[in-house]
């Protein structure tokens, strides 16, 4: 399968992208793996003409309303993030009409269309510089209510509106197990993600990204790390880290979306250019919007 991917990209001029939960079988293959705004990078200024993404369809979506020219296909289709739809409709139009200064500011994890009707996009990596930077003093973050309240905890100066939504795979990691982690390995550093609840945060060690707990992890001159978040990215730790030691909470927190992108549907869909990513014109507009200015503001 890897020798048939490998010509097909070649014959395509295909590139694989893979965000550090995708199985390890597509982070080993990928051209490009990363956190999400890594990837949205990487697919503006990529120049293949095919672009396979290992995610879920919010990333697929953005790359496709970042490059409308390029093909972007997903290994599977259903890859979805339940987070992405957690907004109540008309919620946003009343926090407008509620404050007349308000930016809505959007994880990029979240449904095209919720795009549209807000004011910025953020990752995890840059929603801290991001809302710092805003001119506005309330801000609407959708949908994560948990990276909204850690944003909050850093940007102290705003007024942080957040709306109850959650990743059910982070909310999912309970402070007993991970103290239970913490009593079996005391020299262990605590890294989580800021999806994570904030009982989790509060005693962890350092919050960030899947790339900066990755970076977080290389740097430190410790050898055992608590990883609180998504199990895909013990693939990269522990290549990078051959003689440090990882746990995860128990169970270990995995999305089964992002576990859809095996090597079977990657060739799949490099072979029949199966499973391309469609956004509507109006829909491209109203996202490219708030896409473009986090690249900017994030850069
Ligand atoms: P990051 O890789 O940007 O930290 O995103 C985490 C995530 O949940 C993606 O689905
Ligand atoms: Fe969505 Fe959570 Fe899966 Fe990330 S880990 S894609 S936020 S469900």
């Amino acid at each position: 399968m890897r020798n048939r991917i490998e010509a097909l990209k070649k014959e395509k001029n295909a590139v694989i992208m893979a965000h550090y939960y995708a199985p390890a079988e597509a982070q080993e293959i990928a051209d490009f793996v990363g956190d999400s705004f890594y990837l949205a990078k990487v697919a503006k200024e990529s120049d293949a003409d095919v672009i396979v993404f290992c995610g879920v369809n919010f990333m697929g979506e953005s790359a496709k309303i970042l490059c409308p020219d390029k093909k972007v296909l997903m290994p599977d289709l259903s890859a979805d993030c339940p987070m992405a739809h957690m907004v109540k409709e008309g919620k946003i139009d009343e926090m407008r009409e509620r404050f007349s200064d308000l930016a809505v500011v959007c994880y990029i994890n979240s449904t095209a269309e919720l795009k549209c009707q807000s004011d910025v996009c953020v990752t995890s990596s840059n929603a801290v510089k991001i809302v710092r930077a805003l001119p506005n003093k309330n801000i609407f973050f959708i949908p994560d209510r948990n990276l909204g309240r850690f944003v909050a905890s850093e940007v102290p100066e705003k007024n942080i509106i957040l709306n109850d939504g959650c990743c059910p795979i982070h909310a999912d990691v309970s402070a007993v197990s991970v103290k239970a982690e913490v009593e079996k390995h005391p020299d262990a550093l605590v890294l989580c993600h800021p999806e994570c609840e904030p009982e989790i945060l509060e005693f962890s060690d350092f919050s960030g990204s899947t790339a900066e707990i990755i970076d977080f992890a290389k740097k430190s001159d410790k050898k055992e790390f608590i990883i609180c978040t998504e199990e895909g990215v013990a693939f990269k730790l522990r290549n990078d880290n051959p003689e440090k030691n990882f746990y995860f909470p128990s169970p270990c927190p995995v999305c089964k979306d992002m576990k859809l992108n095996t090597l079977e549907n990657i060739l799949k869909v490099l072979e029949n250019d199966e499973n391309q990513v469609e956004v509507s014109a109006d829909t491209r507009t109203g996202a490219l919007l708030p896409l473009d200015r986090m690249l900017e503001l994030g850069k």
